[in-house]
């Protein structure tokens, strides 16, 4: 068994976790924050400044919950990315003072594995065609010859950025979830026309900000709002789902698994749901509460990389801001 501290600080959530594999509950503990900005989009600066002083007390907490010590940590665990930079940096850097102060070795792990990790982890899916969704990520990849390889992504944002700039754009929001329903999907239900809009489909990929930008324009033109997030989604939604059938066939899988801060819409499940019922597939969403950003899904990942002998020397912890996850090598996982 092993006990790894896991921290993540990619976007606007600061979170610690403590989990030991091969126990079962495996969560020690889960401790976050999340930075909100006042108005508009997220700042980098600003999120970073926020967590860098309010880390301390979630590392504090997280290990106080976990009711351990840290020299009982076996190692540290951190996201060095993908995500933004002077967010990153808060958290690489306390990962490397832990490491350092108490000799820990310290695990690398990136971000979108972790998300499909502790996906896997909490779904119990076993080889699925996995489905990516969040505010800063779209991509549909498989496990294939010792590495998650992407089938499709989006080629310019993605569709929680989506979502959320045309909320914001439109007056919906912020705060862009209410009682766990995106802002955009709960003005979709009274919607009752389909309007013309960009098909976002490009070969495998995807790319959204045209669509967004005609939908703006429709908005300013005096279309209804719910008939635009009405089209909008279904044309953004339907684009997710037609490349993600389409790993599917290709890749003869029998099951999809949706994770990320947008696997939450349950109206994007219902979607899944009858796609993989056409298909003959078993759907896994997972769990809303660790869809989203979370110190527990770096530790998970941490543990099962540091069982399978992962680690970095500390001067060579370094954020990737563009880490990709089909440049990550998954020795623990077999092809
Ligand atoms: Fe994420």
């Amino acid at each position: 068994m092993v006990i790894v501290l896991g921290i993540e600080s990619t976007a606007h959530t600061f979170g610690v976790g403590v989990v030991a594999s091969d126990r079962e509950p495996f969560i020690l503990a889960d401790e976050r924050i999340k930075y909100t900005p006042p108005t508009g989009g997220i700042h980098p600066r600003e999120a970073a400044r926020y967590m860098a002083e309010r880390a301390h007390e979630v590392v504090r907490r997280a290990l106080r919950s976990s009711g351990i010590t840290l020299s009982e940590v076996d190692a540290i665990a951190v996201a060095l990315g993908p995500g933004l930079g002077p967010c990153l940096r808060v958290g690489a850097t306390i990962a490397r003072a832990l490491a350092a102060y108490f000799s820990k070795p310290l695990v690398p792990v990136n971000h979108a594995v972790a998300h499909v990790e502790i996906g896997l982890k909490l779904t119990g899916a076993r080889d699925p065609v996995i489905v990516y969704l969040s505010g800063g990520n779209t991509l549909i990849a498989a496990f294939l010859g010792g590495r998650y390889r992407v089938f499709g992504e989006t080629l310019d944002i993605a569709l929680g950025n989506l979502l959320d700039v045309f909320a914001r754009e439109t007056g919906l929001g912020p705060p862009y979830v209410v009682k766990g329903v995106h802002v955009v999907d709960a003005c979709a239900e009274e919607g009752k026309e389909i309007l013309d809009l960009p098909y976002v489909v490009r070969g495998q990929d995807v790319a959204f900000s045209g669509l967004l930008t005609a939908a703006l324009k429709l908005v300013k033109r005096g279309a209804r709002l719910p008939d635009v997030c009405l089209s909008l989604r279904e044309m953004a939604y339907d684009a997710v789902i037609e490349v993600a059938t389409r790993c599917l066939l290709h890749t003869n899988r029998r099951e999809v698994m949706v994770v990320g801060g947008v696997a939450a819409s349950k109206y994007l499940r219902r979607k899944f749901e009858e796609m993989a019922k056409l298909y003959g597939a078993r759907l896994y969403v997972v769990p809303p509460e660790y869809a989203v950003d979370n110190g527990v899904m770096i530790a998970w990942t941490g543990a099962l990389a540091y069982s399978a002998g992962v680690t970095v020397p500390i001067e060579d912890a370094v954020i990737r801001q563009r880490w990709r996850i089909d440049e990550v090598d998954i020795p623990w996982r077999r092809a």
